[in-house]
């Protein structure tokens, strides 16, 4: 079937839109209709070359929509089911599954950046019959896609799918970070730097899990307003004053327990560590450019026993924790209404990726299909 897609052939360069074929979903696979996907900061960086992927390729990694048809064997969900589509798809038999560790599935990482399906081929050709890559399984900057099955969830009918998508990246990764990484208990303190979608659903589960205080850091000041709404007790604009003087003001002179980098800035990174006291956790959600390395001053991980902790999809399991997100999400608990700021065609995806460059972004900005 023809599909309509935004296709990066080269980084740094526009995506265009063109018309390509999308094949049938063989066995275990699934055809989706996409109706939102959300618009993340890590497209923005795999556009720059900062995540190096072979092109061209269809990104979009953050969607909601309708199954149109499945494949072969398919009985996770059938046609007319509201699914959300997730960017790692874990194969359930090496050593990290093994361990229920299928965020960094090693039988399937390849794919996920090779942009394959679970085959090792992709569903997509342009005009030419030449293969399109698929961004990260869900390939979401096009109206179709078929996505494996292993990859999909079903979502309550209940929730509006311009918010379901969040499901698919930002919610996970950011009460993940949260529950699994920084395994925040009631009075835990936090630091967050970056109140973009990532560091706002941090900011939410913490609040979830009562941590206090939580302070918020932006190198905008017309983030606060955002931060606070999604439970930060303090905001620090970094561009006006120092965040580490400020947050050890607000700690007494200790610093805080845990801080969760959502940006991917390796100054911000540097900021982040001086923030903890000592035996503190860093948590890095955000992701630097490929090439970037930061200035750690190493005699103080043992001497004041901190860590550094990266993480990949908020360590979640996408088979227990999306379905339980989900339900959570019907209550409204996670505000995905005010996280969704601007709608907009597929025709304006650069709009998007410029707005966020620019750090003109607030919440989250999701391309909606008819
Ligand atoms: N680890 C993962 O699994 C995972 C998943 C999704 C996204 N990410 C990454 O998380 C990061 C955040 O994504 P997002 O979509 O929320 O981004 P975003 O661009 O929407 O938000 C980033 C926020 O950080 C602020 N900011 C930028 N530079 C700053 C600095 N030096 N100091 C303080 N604030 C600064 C911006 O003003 C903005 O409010 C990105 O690097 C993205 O690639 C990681
Ligand atoms: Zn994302
Ligand atoms: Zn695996």
């Amino acid at each position: 079937m023809k599909v309509k897609a935004a296709v990066l052939r080269e980084f740094k360069q526009p995506m265009a839109i063109e018309e390509l074929e999308l094949a049938d979903p063989k066995a275990n696979e699934v055809l989706v209709r996409y109706v939102a996907t959300g618009f993340c900061h890590s497209d923005l960086h795999v556009m720059l070359g900062e995540i190096p992927v072979p092109l061209p390729m269809v990104l979009g990694h953050e969607s909601a929509g309708v199954v149109e048809k499945v494949g072969p064997g398919v009985t996770k969900v059938k046609p007319g089911d509201h699914v959300v589509s997730t960017w790692m798809v874990p194969c359930g038999g090496c050593f990290q599954c093994q361990q229920g560790k299928g965020n960094i599935c090693e039988g399937n990482f390849g794919a996920f950046l090779q942009g394959h399906l679970l085959d090792g081929s992709s569903r997509l050709t342009d005009k030419k019959g030449n293969p399109i890559g698929h961004g990260f399984f869900v390939t979401g900057f096009s109206n179709y896609s078929v996505v494996p099955e292993a990859g999909v969830f079903p979502l309550p009918k209940e929730l509006p799918l311009e918010h379901g998508c969040f499901l698919g990246c930002c919610v996970p990764t950011g009460w993940g970070s949260v529950v699994n990484v920084g395994k925040i208990v009631a009075g835990t303190t936090v630091a967050v730097y970056g109140c973009g979608p990532i560091g706002l659903n941090t900011i939410l589960a913490a609040k979830l899990r009562h941590a206090h205080p939580i302070i918020a850091v932006d190198l905008e000041g017309s983030r606060e307003g955002i931060a606070r709404e999604f439970g930060a007790t303090h905001f620090i604009n970094s561009s006006k004053e120092d965040p580490v003087s400020k947050i050890q003001e607000l700690t007494g002179g200790a610093g805080v327990e845990v801080v969760f980098e959502a940006i991917g800035d390796p100054g911000a990174i540097i900021q982040a560590w001086w923030s903890l006291r000592m035996g503190g956790k860093l948590v890095l959600a955000g992701i630097t450019p490929a090439e970037a390395t930061t200035n750690l001053p190493l005699m103080l991980m043992p001497l004041h026993a901190k860590s550094l902790l990266g993480t990949l999809y908020g360590d979640i399991k996408t088979d227990t924790d999306i379905p339980r997100l989900a339900r959570m999400a019907t209550t409204g608990v996670f505000k995905l209404d005010k996280l969704l700021t601007k709608k907009i065609k597929l025709e304006n995806v650069m709009e998007a990726a410029e707005s966020m460059m620019n750090r003109k972004t607030e919440g989250r900005w999701a391309i909606m299909y008819e």
